[in-house]
């Protein structure tokens, strides 16, 4: 959306102060290859470094699935942002204080279509009101004294941003009246609820409130400990809303991820309590599920960050039979899954191993002689083995092996691990290996596989012709536009690429040309709107690039023009000069439906006079 100039304005100096490196490099452990930066793609199931991002362009693109922009798509994409959102992330990242942003009409707070960034308002508002209340002299007594009795510092307090609600049934409601905000906009984030009178009352009351965080820091929930024990629930966590989605969500990332980043490892601990203490003793890549077992979801986070997890469970009984869940998570994940359990330490949780002298030493020890997850499954079939006698031995063995393909081995795990793996089974089995191998061939499939859907073939990236050959060259040398020909221009009218992402590519070169700017990648990326698109502009950038060697991009713009030139004479509906009216009037229909959007628009340009010699240099 490009509604006010200063709109404008604000994403150009939000892109030019960003950086990409660094943006991408929180979501993903990103390394130098050559002048670029590589890691896994969150946009597609990865298991080889395929997205490149390119500092000296401040792109981002995929190799193997294709997604590609800049730093706006980049954690549009990744968070499911709207672009108001992105804008404001990236801009308080980057210390870029934007034009104070006047919703329309049409998007009055009250409508049906509330923004993420009107909930995260409605979690920032709570979170400082909960903040307020903890230190209310008479309001926070009692989660103060809960504090005190943990051994809660202050300073985690602060890193955690540690509230209380007030034993009341409307503390964030007045106190939300008192500002403006409706209770509508407190009900979809899930911290009011209405009553059957219309009335509101505050989801959260006298409890401890611990602020629950998205991976770059904004809170998005809460979880809240009981203040009184006679209270049923002992936590109560936020429903999920359109921020907040559980079971993808681990409690600390935001504190935890470049630890996680520089240990190349994560521990994954039970309860809130038990982070924060982490946290406290130095141990800072530690992170909580929500109360659940260990997801796809969280695994897809956490195995771009870094390459072994640490499952660390408070009792033997929860860590068996969570190893065998999470077996089945990270199996076809190229990453290490280890188990540890406080079993035999006397203490119940790490909260309270930490709280003993030298219990930071012991939990580390513990972390550190985790034992791979694998090992739970293999200790299975140790023991299911044992007094049988052969056929029984081979059919359990045959059923293991099945277990295993329906896990994904065959097709998604390391060579390197699927022969461990074989081994260790041979082991177990007392088979010779080659028999367990020949039981899953490489080419075995699990019996439901995913296949990307793409039916309608206008779906798919478009196809690379000599066409986006000469988009590619523009996007790479954008001096190139001033060198065409008045002919050359028309190949680029909208209206003759058949692929509506293309169109929208050609659109976008003639539309910043039309204004008097320069159609660089950076600025055709500013103007999209559809992902499709930006990906298909990185890709064929990208494309010409490798072609040319980011060199002779002139010569191969040349190339491509002759051979178009060629091509098009033997298509009966050739463009000639006599087209230019018709191209004229088209684009003067594009100005005035951007004029009816509110776009600032200039003269029309100089389609129709740009024979000026070029000024490419390579
Ligand atoms: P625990 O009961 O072990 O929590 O549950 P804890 O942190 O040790 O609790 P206290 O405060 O020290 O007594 C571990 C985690 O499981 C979730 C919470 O996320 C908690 O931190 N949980 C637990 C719930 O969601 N609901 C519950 O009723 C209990
Ligand atoms: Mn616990």
């Amino acid at each position: 959306m490009r509604e006010h100039t200063a709109q404008t304005d604000d994403r150009d100096r939000v892109r030019d102060a960003a950086d990409i490196v660094r943006i991408v490099g929180k979501h993903i452990t990103l390394k130098p290859r050559g002048r670029e930066f590589v890691g896994l793609c969150p946009f597609h199931d990865d298991h080889k470094p395929s997205m490149c991002v390119v500092p000296r362009k401040q792109i981002f693109h995929c190799f193997a699935c294709g997604a590609g922009g800049d730093v706006f798509t980049f954690v549009q994409k990744y968070h499911g942002m709207d672009f108001r959102e992105a804008i404001g992330y990236l801009a308080s990242e980057t210390g870029i204080t934007l034009t104070p942003w006047r919703p329309d009409d049409a998007d009055a707070p009250d409508g049906p279509a509330r923004t993420r960034s009107d909930l995260l308002g409605a979690t920032a508002l709570a979170t400082e009101f909960f903040r307020a209340i903890l230190r209310h002299a008479q309001h926070g007594r009692a989660a103060r004294d809960m504090i005190a009795a943990r051994g809660i510092t202050d300073a985690m307090v602060e890193r955690f941003a540690v509230g209380a609600a007030p034993d009341r049934w409307d503390g964030l409601l007045l106190a939300a009246r008192d500002k403006g905000i409706s209770a509508d906009l407190l009900v979809d984030a899930g911290l009011l609820k209405a009553r059957d009178d219309g009335s509101y009352y505050d989801t959260f009351r006298n409890r401890l409130i611990f602020p629950i965080h998205d991976q770059i820091g904004r809170v998005i929930a809460f979880g809240g400990r009981r203040l009184k024990d006679d209270d049923p629930a002992k936590y109560l966590n936020s429903p999920e809303t359109r921020l907040f989605d559980k079971s993808s969500t681990l409690f600390g990332l935001h504190l935890a991820s470049r630890a996680i980043q520089t240990q190349r490892s994560v521990v994954v601990v039970e309860g809130y309590t038990d982070v924060i203490a982490c946290h406290e003793a130095g141990l800072t890549n530690v992170v909580a599920t929500l109360g659940t077992a260990l997801t796809t979801g969280h695994a897809a986070t956490l195995r771009r960050l870094c390459d072994t997890i640490v499952l660390l469970f408070d009792g033997d009984d929860a860590g068996r039979a969570a190893a065998t869940r999470a077996v089945q998570v990270f199996f076809a994940q190229p990453i290490d899954v280890r188990i540890a359990t406080l079993a035999g330490t006397g203490s119940k949780d790490p909260d309270e191993l930490l709280k003993h002298e030298q219990g930071a030493q012991r939990l580390n020890d513990i972390i550190d002689g985790a034992h791979d997850a694998i090992r739970v499954l293999f200790d299975d079939l140790r023991s299911s083995m044992t007094g049988r006698g052969v056929s029984g031995r081979a059919r359990i063995t045959e059923e293991f092996v099945d277990q295993l393909v329906a896990l994904g081995v065959n097709t998604r795990m390391s060579p390197v691990r699927r022969r461990l793996i074989i081994r260790q089974i041979a082991d177990i089995t007392e088979t010779d290996w080659q028999s367990i191998a020949a039981m899953m061939p490489a080419g075995r499939k699990p019996a439901r596989t995913r296949t990307r859907d793409h039916d309608d073939p206008a779906q798919g990236p478009p196809e690379v012709g000599p066409r986006e050959h000469l988009i590619g060259c523009i996007l790479c040398e954008p001096a190139l536009l001033a060198s065409a020909t008045t002919d050359e221009l028309l190949l680029l009218d909208p209206e003759r690429f058949e692929h509506p992402t293309t169109r929208a590519l050609a659109a976008a070169i003639l539309g910043l040309q039309r204004d008097g700017r320069a159609p660089s990648l950076q600025a055709v990326l500013a103007r999209l709107d559809d992902d499709d698109a930006k990906s298909a502009a990185v890709a064929i950038a990208t494309r010409v690039e490798t072609e040319t060697e980011g060199r002779r991009v002139f010569e191969h713009f040349r190339a491509v023009l002759q051979r178009i030139a060629r091509d098009t004479t033997r298509e009966p509906n050739a463009p000639d000069a006599n087209d230019m009216p018709d191209l004229v009037a088209r684009l003067e229909r594009t100005r005035a439906a951007r004029e009816t959007f509110g776009v600032e628009t200039r003269a029309l340009p100089g389609v129709a006079r740009s024979t000026r010699e070029h000024g490419a240099s390579s």
